[in-house]
């Protein structure tokens, strides 16, 4: 009944309006409230960047000192959280155990939470921001069989994560400031990106009016897939698959054969048709971390620039216009930093819960929002009537 659009995969569907984030697929451009990227990557860092997602402008500096300061109120959780956890097996893949502890936050701060009231709406995004680093690093604490370390608020937001994550009860971590450097620069590269798969997903599960925390899980539910936020991880695993350059035409090969599933992983984009911008930043980042750690010969890095240099010259993936997206370099910044290849999605969905909930804000905070109610065309059965069990074939 009446008319709609068929539109699988929205590949042409614009399913909102949003002042955030602005892509030029076409041209490679990504920019922030008007910000590009790369000035943002270079210049910012994460809190700031959260800041401008949910509040549209660069804070002062007195505005700045007030969100890192309520940040930082929300940086614990619940210690019956901590319990939690002890309910998955240790061999659980973190991405499952971030599901299952965000989706579980929203049993923590549900009656409290009206939704209308934009103020109750900034204080469940400012402990998702502030919460998320601390359930991600427990996840891999719980991996390892480690206690739980607790966030340290005198640190960074990315030196905060680094010390959860590698600090134990017996050592410190020393923070590397050109690690926390680069990992903050990653938290930004991912910090939001318009209207993906993860925050549509968000934004049709808030529409209903849901609980946000149990929205922002959706969302993580989203991200997990290897054609998303997964595919940071499934560059690792192709990158040591094919483990030598001499290799790397065969894979080329496979990735153009339409029998083939295999896929160039870190490659194209749906909406950029050209360099990802945030791809460029990551390398150049990856050849710095690189350069602190004193690593001289990465071959994952030099398997990666040769991969990328020569599907470049691939009428394939030249007429296909696909090039690198931001997941090609990142996982081999993460490696380098100690992160195992099962967080690398982890850390996207920390990066990226910002720009989950200031896109659920956005849309909560919009009269004209409807629930979001895709259509579909039916190609099932034409009516018939109940055949009976004995009747049955
Ligand atoms: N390797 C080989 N061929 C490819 C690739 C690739 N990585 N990506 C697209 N193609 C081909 C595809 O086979 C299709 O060919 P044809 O037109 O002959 O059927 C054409 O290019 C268009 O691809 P599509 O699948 O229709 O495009 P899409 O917009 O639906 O998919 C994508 C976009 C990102 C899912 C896809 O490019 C892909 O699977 N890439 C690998 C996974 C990946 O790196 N994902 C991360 C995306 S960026 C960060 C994020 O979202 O988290």
């Amino acid at each position: 009944t009446g008319f709609f659009t068929y539109d699988p995969g929205f590949t042409s569907t614009g399913s909102c309006e949003s002042k955030i984030t602005y892509i030029d697929g076409d041209a490679g451009v990504l920019m922030h409230r008007g910000y590009p990227i790369d000035q943002l990557a270079e210049h910012s860092d994460y809190l700031e960047v959260c800041y401008l997602l949910l509040q549209g402008e660069l804070p002062s500096a007195a505005q700045k000192k007030k969100f890192e300061g309520d940040i930082r109120n929300h940086t614990m959780v619940h210690e019956q959280i901590a319990s939690f956890y002890r309910g998955f097996r240790r061999d659980a893949h973190p991405m499952a155990v971030m599901c299952g502890v965000v989706g579980a936050l929203s049993a923590f701060y549900h009656d409290s939470l009206d939704i209308a009231d934009p103020h109750q709406r900034m204080v469940a995004s400012d402990r998702l921001i502030a919460k998320m680093p601390t359930i991600a690093a427990w996840a891999y604490k719980y991996s390892r069989g480690e206690p739980f370390i607790y966030p340290r608020n005198n640190l960074s937001y990315a030196e905060n994560f680094l010390h959860m994550m590698f600090a134990t009860p017996c050592e410190e971590y020393k923070v590397n400031p050109v690690l926390a450097r680069a990992m903050e620069r990653i938290l930004i590269l991912h910090a939001d990106h318009e209207q993906n798969a993860s925050t549509s997903t968000v934004r049709l599960a808030g529409s209903s009016g849901a609980n946000p925390f149990a929205c922002i899980a959706a969302g993580i539910a989203s991200l997990w897939g290897p054609a998303h936020g997964g595919a940071n991880e499934a560059v690792l695993q192709m990158l040591t698959q094919i483990g030598h350059k001499e290799r790397i035409p065969e894979f080329i090969d496979r990735a153009k054969d339409k029998n083939d599933p295999f896929r160039l992983m870190g490659f194209g984009h749906r909406v950029y048709k050209n360099y990802d911008p945030r791809a460029k930043v990551m390398e150049r980042t990856c050849h710095e971390v690189l350069d602190e750690l004193g690593v001289r010969d990465e071959p994952l890095l030099d398997l990666a620039m040769e991969l990328e240099r020569i599907a470049l010259e691939d009428p394939y993936f030249v007429d296909k216009k696909l090039y690198p997206n931001v997941d090609f370099y990142s996982g081999i910044i993460f490696r380098a930093m100690g992160i195992p290849v099962s967080m690398f999605t982890v850390l996207f969905a920390v990066a990226r819960t910002v720009g989950w909930v200031a896109q659920w804000n956005e849309m909560v905070g919009d009269p004209s929002q409807k629930i979001g109610r895709p259509r579909q065309l039916y190609t099932g059965s034409t009516l018939r009537d109940y055949v009976p069990l004995h009747a049955r074939g």
